[in-house]
């Protein structure tokens, strides 16, 4: 006999009115759940509920950027006559805009060369900021080179890093011309190749297995044509 006809025999026994057996055990009637199943189901929703009000605004915070375009800022630097291919004209130019000079910039720029076997009728601007630490750099027009004052960083015609503590090339600016004007756009990053790489972080060295390490985002990816 099982234990609910026992207590429902001693019940009759002992002259207390009988007490429908719960079916299942644990259910009163007209129940679809017990209370205790009900409780728990209650608390797990309000905790859901909690987690996802503090998980899901720092989710986003930290996923939002990733698809943030920031909007694309070009200024003219001359006339395209005044550019030629042999050599550099250095330009001052605001790359970051609502923070004054902080703001500016220098390029080194020139038309592409076809001894250099450079794309032709293209825009190539260097940035002066070396590839180390971010000291100025100056191209030395007898050596053909840039030069970092501070660490002794050597760059060649191209900004490729041919010596010094540098690990990478100078980086450079999209370019373009509008009626007739050269125009400056962002800043991109190069690998020894010149190959543009993702724009993400102009300083983070992006070679190698750097490549795989930081995969690109939507907002920065393909790179810039040049
Ligand atoms: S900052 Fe240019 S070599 Fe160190």
């Amino acid at each position: 006999m099982s234990d609910d006809a026992d207590k429902q025999n001693g019940a009759e026994a002992a002259g207390r009115p009988e007490r429908p057996i719960p079916d299942p055990p644990g259910y009163f009637e007209g129940e679809s759940m017990t209370r205790r199943r009900a409780f728990t189901v209650a608390v797990q929703g309000i905790g859901g509920i909690a987690g996802a009000a503090i998980v899901l605004p720092a989710v986003g915070f930290a996923v939002a950027p990733i698809f943030h375009r920031g909007k694309e800022r070009w200024e003219a630097v001359g006339p395209v006559g005044d550019f030629v291919e042999d050599t550099y004209r250095q330009v001052i130019f605001t790359e970051t805009e609502g923070i004054g000079d902080a703001g500016k910039t220098t390029a080194y720029v020139r038309k592409s060369s076809k001894q250099l076997d450079e794309k032709p009728n293209e825009i190539v601007a260097v940035s002066n900021r070396c590839a180390h630490l971010g000291c100025p750099v100056r191209f030395v027009e007898a050596a053909g080179n840039f030069i970092c004052p501070c660490h002794g960083g050597v760059y060649d015609f191209q900004g490729k890093r041919i010596g010094g503590p540098p690990v990478r090339p100078l980086d450079h600016f999209q370019a373009r011309v509008r009626d007739g004007q050269v125009e400056l756009g962002p800043r991109y990053s190069v690998t020894s190749q010149l190959e543009p790489v993702r724009a993400r972080d102009p300083g983070e060295f992006t070679g190698g297995v750097w490549e795989y390490l930081y995969p690109p985002r939507p907002s920065t990816f393909p790179p810039p044509s040049g």
